[in-house]
């Protein structure tokens, strides 16, 4: 009798104990141990789910699901002029295949044969003939790139949505190589660039001229990728042959600044915008051109990848973001910055620049704090005229749930381990759960100000965002520890090749196709004349004498001749140098990180939120939501009290002054990360000087008294016209170099610069610019208007 009471006690106390098992997760949140990364990982693959039944249920065979109407997206059959619907939209089920390499990464090997077999009985004749005008790159990456990676993915034993010679026969290729076959006619203009747009039934006969005629250098270049991939699976070189030509063609086409015009005509090479960046029109230019160097171990290609990315570097480069600048003078032509910009951190990451990297992600991270989102287009400074919308932040206000954010904070995980990373996508899952998820799928968001919701789910959302959203929190997947090169597509398409592959294409691939190549021998020929038609010799090469001196974020001309005449802090720390060793080492034994490196020991994670207080601005209906990195349980967990403390803001002025000598230019070397050593001065140099007066307080937060000012032997200037300078002969200011050609100099750091490749130049001054001259005392210190630059020295 007691014996059976005890049991039942027994029982309903275990009961008990499941139950609290079940509502209480069996992790602390923001531990990110391997319970809660699994947790996460499993959220994300449910709302993968979510969003991929919806369109199966919902939208297919059409391209999209509506996510709120609960009906299709399709192409829009009435108004063949609606290119951003019908761009993207062929009416051949996008999400679909879009979503194919999906599945294929969280391993579910169930779905992708069903989706697989789906795809067979949607193609049963393996082909893409259908009436339907497209744009040539969007149809290139989503569709393209969507079918050779799920080939990959069905053809290599080692994945486990491997499929058996029995139940897969290649099919995905085929249908790749008809889409690429039907996309290929764009090419076959004049020069070689392609034409925007194709008709895949009946090539460019039927398309208005101004749907063909303006091409940007991301749609003209970027095919090379997928292309040169379905070459080498194919052994068919004309694919990489025909889209690489207009690859170099279109690099060909950079101004002497090396860097690339966005838009063209790509038959009578006119340029339509010289605007230069690394947003929207260009920004898988500079993707593919490091990708494909990587993938096909191509060093034509890093050649590429190096010499524009130090053109950034040089003109575009700014502290928190890079800079839409004019591609002729180097100089900033927009106070926006656009959302597609926010993949270049993790491109950063591939090229190895950490640092860099994770700089501009945190411009992201507050922009997302502040809207929820990534606005297509945000405004770092107002606008100077008094326009209707001088005050609006946004200049195009929507956020369609583009990947580049999310793209870039994993790229930056994987290198770093730092947890901070790991709370951006608790956050983001977190919004994808609430304010993004509808009835049938997610809604990108309209307008950011008021959070009112669209109704579409463009293909990138399962294709790109929750898929690197999954890879963040998902340590173990088989990506993560594959020995091969893979690299992700700018669709987020994974692509390897084995050495063996590359090996046997080289020797073994073939053009047959008599159209292509007798068009590539056709063009090379129209290129020949038309570089006799140039003119050989460029108008007398006099030094053009430097001199304007344009402020960070200064837009026009005349309000960069001045001083800045606020105090305005626009220098960057540059943070411990080798920073991304240090965590890996620290991480080398699993997850024992007592902090955040970011959160603990980078003291400029607020300045940005200082800096642009007047345009990041948080709307009304999202006052409650916090910044990521101040979340109390995770600064909590996360923050080192030690170290963790912000710089006091800089009273000192920056601005930068731009050198323009006739030449070559020569990047500086680095010596010990504390001295840069420019053996000449030609070429494009952007130079930022701070101007430090004693009881200011300078970028690295330190206060100046006057010592060191009194020391310098003030007088001992070359030129004459110092004498007049009162500034020498009263309290005193100095100048310190900060940052040279985008390379920021430590706090010890200093500049050392040939003395004959700077000052002999001084004499050619012209006088319409700023009054400068450039002088040297005798502590070979060079002077700037007759005020010493404390840390450049000339030799
Ligand atoms: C679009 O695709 C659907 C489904 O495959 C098909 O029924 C329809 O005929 C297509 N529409 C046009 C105009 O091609
Ligand atoms: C800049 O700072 C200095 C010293 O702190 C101050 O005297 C001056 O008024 C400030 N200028 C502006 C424009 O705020
Ligand atoms: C931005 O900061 C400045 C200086 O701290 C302050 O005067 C200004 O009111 C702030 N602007 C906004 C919109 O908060
Ligand atoms: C720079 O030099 C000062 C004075 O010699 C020293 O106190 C400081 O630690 C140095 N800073 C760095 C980053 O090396
Ligand atoms: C310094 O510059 C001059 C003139 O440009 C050049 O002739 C000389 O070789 C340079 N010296 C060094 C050490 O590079
Ligand atoms: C200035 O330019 C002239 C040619 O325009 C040249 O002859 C002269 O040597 C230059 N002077 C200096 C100091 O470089």
């Amino acid at each position: 009798m007691s014996i059976r009471i005890r049991l039942i006690l027994l029982f309903s106390l275990l009961s008990g104990f499941v139950k609290a098992l079940q509502t209480t997760p069996p992790f602390k949140e923001y531990s990110f141990n391997k319970y809660e990364l699994e947790s996460y990982k499993e959220q994300v693959q449910n709302l993968i789910y979510y969003g991929l039944d919806n369109y199966l249920h919902y939208g297919y065979p059409y391209d999209e699901v509506k996510p709120i109407s609960c009906i299709p997206k399709s192409r829009n059959f009435e108004n063949a002029g609606d290119l951003p619907t019908n761009d993207v939209l062929g009416n051949f089920t996008t999400t679909l295949i879009d979503s194919l390499t999906t599945v294929a990464i969280i391993g579910d090997k169930q779905k992708f044969k069903e989706l697989v077999t789906l795809m067979k009985d949607t193609y049963p004749n393996s082909n893409f003939n259908i009436p339907a005008t497209i744009q040539v790159f969007e149809t290139t990456i989503r569709v393209v790139g969507g079918l050779i990676s799920a080939h990959l993915y069905a053809t290599d034993p080692s994945k486990k949505a491997y499929m058996n010679p029995e139940e897969y026969d290649g099919f995905l290729l085929t249908l790749a190589s008809d889409m690429a076959d039907r996309l290929l006619p764009a090419y076959l203009t004049s020069t070689g660039l392609p034409v925007s747009r194709v008709n895949l039934r009946y090539k460019t006969g039927r398309i208005p001229h101004d749907q063909l005629y303006e091409n940007n250098v991301a749609a003209m270049a970027s095919p090379m990728f997928e292309f040169t991939m379905l070459s080498y699976l194919t052994g068919d070189s004309k694919y990489e042959q025909v889209t690489r030509y207009a690859f170099n063609k279109v690099w060909s086409m950079k101004s002497r600044l090396n860097l690339l015009p966005i838009s063209f005509n790509p038959e009578q090479r006119l340029c339509y915008s010289t605007m230069s960046g690394i947003g929207a029109s260009i920004d898988s230019f500079y993707e593919y051109a490091l990708k494909g160097a990587v993938l096909f171990d191509d060093a034509e290609l890093y050649r590429i990848w190096e010499d524009s990315y130090e053109a950034l570097r040089i003109n575009s480069k700014s502290d928190w973001f890079y800079t839409n600048v004019e591609a002729n003078s180097g100089y900033i032509v927009t106070n926006w910055i656009d959302s597609l910009s926010a993949f270049f951190p993790g491109l950063q990451v591939l090229a190895g620049e950490v640092e860099d990297a994770t700089l501009k992600n945190l411009m992201s991270l507050k922009l997302w704090n502040t809207y929820g989102g990534i606005p297509e287009r945000w405004k770092f400074e107002s606008d100077k005229d008094n326009n209707e919308n001088k005050d609006n932040p946004l200049p195009l206000e929507w956020y369609p749930l583009r990947p580049e954010f999310i793209e870039s904070t994993y790229f930056l995980y994987r290198a770093t381990r730092d947890p901070f990373y790991l709370n951006i996508g608790k956050q983001i899952l977190n919004d994808f759960q609430t304010r993004f998820k509808s009835k049938c799928g997610f809604s990108g968001i309209q307008h950011l100000l008021h959070g009112t919701s669209q109704d579409r789910m463009e293909s990138f959302v399962l294709s790109e965002s929750l898929k690197y959203l999954f890879l963040l929190f998902d340590e173990n997947n088989e990506l993560h520890k594959s020995r091969d090169n893979v690299i992700f597509s700018t669709e987020a398409h994974p692509f390897w090749l084995k050495p063996k592959q590359i090996r046997s294409y080289k020797i073994a691939a073939k053009n047959n196709d008599p159209l292509y190549s007798n068009h590539l021998i056709q063009v090379k020929l129209n290129e020949a004349k038309y570089l006799k038609g140039l003119h050989k010799v460029k108008a007398g090469s006099k030094l053009k004498k430097l001199a304007r001196q344009i402020f960070d974020s200064g837009i026009d001309n005349e309000e960069a001749i001045k001083p800045n005449p606020k105090n305005s802090s626009n220098t960057e720390r540059p943070f411990n140098n080798g920073m991304c060793k240090k965590i890996i080492s620290e991480y080398a034994n699993g997850y024992t990180l007592p902090s955040s490196p970011l959160l603990s020991r980078l003291n400029v994670l607020f300045d940005i939120d200082r800096r642009y207080n007047n345009t990041l601005i948080r709307p009304e209906y999202l006052k409650d939501y916090q910044g990521m990195e101040i979340r109390n349980g995770f600064y909590s967990h996360w923050a080192d009290p030690k170290y963790s403390k912000s710089k006091v803001p800089a009273t000192t002025e920056s601005f930068d002054l731009i050198f323009d000598y006739t030449g070559d230019y020569e990047s500086p070397i680095e010596i010990d990360n504390d001295i840069l050593k420019c053996k000449s001065f030609n070429g494009r140099r952007k130079l930022r000087l701070e101007r430090v007066r004693p009881g200011t307080v300078d970028t690295f937060g330190n206060r100046y008294s006057f010592e060191p000012f009194i020391e310098l032997d003030r007088k001992d200037v070359t030129k004459k016209t110092c004498d007049k300078v009162d500034e020498l002969y009263s309290s005193a200011v100095l100048y310190r170099a900060a940052m040279l050609d985008g390379i920021p100099l430590s706090e010890n750091g200093s500049i050392h610069i040939n003395k004959s490749a700077i000052i002999v130049h001084e004499g050619n001054d012209t006088t319409d610019d700023i009054d400068i001259s450039l002088g040297m005392n005798r502590n070979n210190q060079l002077l700037f208007g007759c005020i010493p630059v404390v840390n450049i020295f000339l030799e």
